[in-house]
């Protein structure tokens, strides 16, 4: 087991890579949090690891009731937050019994904002069983649910109290649904280490055949990179906008094929131009963005717009941006690479060489 600690204060956690799902009561034991907890989960996971969590936990001492929320970015929603409210106070949780999200991003997040907001804050578990949600969703504390004006756009910051990673959960994961992941590793990659960079474009094989000490080094260098950040920067006044590599042109393609694509091939196309664009910008030379997309690429996903339903023109792009959280003071921010393994946050781009890259 590896353990990466987010150093917050008297809000610092462990994520503990490698447990055992059987492991996750004994790990929560020494934790200053209540004995009644309830599972969040979906039926998709519940059928796959509900089990093996509940007789852990309960073994442990702790008394369970599983809560249920339908499979689903759709259900990301204040309803199914309030749903899960209505379970706790009927069940008489107070306000040191513990939330735990089992489960992709979409149950982290909304597991988590219940949990920011339940009696002004209950102690949070994350048990993260997607790629994207072990190197991203899970660690640094956004949560959150979706309006039916845009995503994530009702959340709180609230960190967990632990983050326990069964890398085995991943050998039941939809190839397509790891590939996504995978978008975030190669943006950690990209934006701060050249050696994970280099080590992804090495060990694919190993990396696809989920070998678990390939598995392990790669969620583990993504841990680092985001407690790293979120430890420096953990409300995003300015450091933590570099983990946005790739999101901004990449919201833009999720919002305009209306959320149809997933999240981790938005962002691996938002890679790819935001990548031209820093050339563009004199900021890299030729060769990151050309192997920013031989990488990409090399793990199946989308380089470019062909890869939507229709192709979205420059101006649609750049006036969904234009409304983007990210657009404050009128002028969207930019994460943009100077080199594999460093990238800075900026205003300064050009609206015309920014058109001329999308429309390529
Ligand atoms: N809070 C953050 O910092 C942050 C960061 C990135 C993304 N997100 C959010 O994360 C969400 C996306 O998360 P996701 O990609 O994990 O999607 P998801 O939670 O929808 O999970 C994807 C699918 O995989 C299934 N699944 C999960 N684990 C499985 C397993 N081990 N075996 C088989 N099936 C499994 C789920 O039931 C679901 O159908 C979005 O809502 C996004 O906004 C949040």
């Amino acid at each position: 087991m590896h353990v990466v600690k987010v150093s917050l204060g008297d809000r610092s956690y462990d994520i503990e890579i490698g447990i055992t799902l059987e492991q996750a009561g004994e790990r929560l034991k020494g934790l200053d949090i209540g004995k009644k907890i309830a599972l969040v989960t979906n039926p998709t996971i519940k059928k796959l690891y509900g089990q093996r969590v509940v007789d852990s936990l309960k073994a442990s001492g702790f008394l369970v009731m599983s809560i249920e929320i339908p499979d689903g970015e759709q259900h990301k929603t204040l309803d199914w937050a309030n749903s899960i409210y209505t379970a706790l106070l009927i069940n008489s949780f107070d306000r040191k019994s513990v939330l735990i999200a089992l489960g992709g991003g979409v149950l982290g997040d909304l597991t988590g904002f219940a949990a920011a907001t339940f009696m002004r804050g209950v102690p949070f578990i994350q048990i993260p069983t997607t790629l994207l949600a072990m190197v991203d969703s899970s660690v640094g504390g956004k949560t959150g649910v979706n309006h039916p004006m845009g995503k994530n756009m009702i959340g709180a910051f609230y960190q967990p109290k632990k983050v326990l990673m069964d890398l085995n959960a991943l050998k039941t994961l939809p190839k397509e649904e790891f590939l996504a992941g995978m978008a975030e590793v190669i943006k950690y990659g990209v934006i701060r280490d050249a050696d994970l960079f280099d080590y992804l474009d090495k060990n694919r094989e190993k990396i696809l055949a989920l070998d678990p000490g390939a598995l392990s080094h790669i969620i583990r260098r993504s841990c680092e990179i985001k407690a790293e950040v979120v430890s420096k920067d953990e409300y995003e006044g300015g450091l933590r906008a570099i983990l946005n590599f790739g999101h901004t042109v990449g919201h833009a393609v999720e919002t305009v094929v209306n959320y149809t694509m997933r999240h981790g091939h938005a962002v691996a196309i938002g890679m790819v131009y935001a990548s031209r664009l820093a050339f563009r910008t004199g900021l890299c030379d030729a060769s990151a963005p050309e192997r920013v997309e031989k990488l990409i690429k090399s793990y199946d996903l989308p380089v470019s717009f062909s890869a939507l339903s229709r192709k979205p023109s420059a101006t649609e792009l750049m006036d969904t941006m234009q409304i983007d959280k990210k657009a404050e003071d009128g002028k969207v921010k930019f994460v943009l690479p100077k080199k594999i393994g460093e990238a800075v946050i900026t205003r300064e781009w050009d609206e015309g060489v920014l058109r001329e890259v999308l429309e390529k």
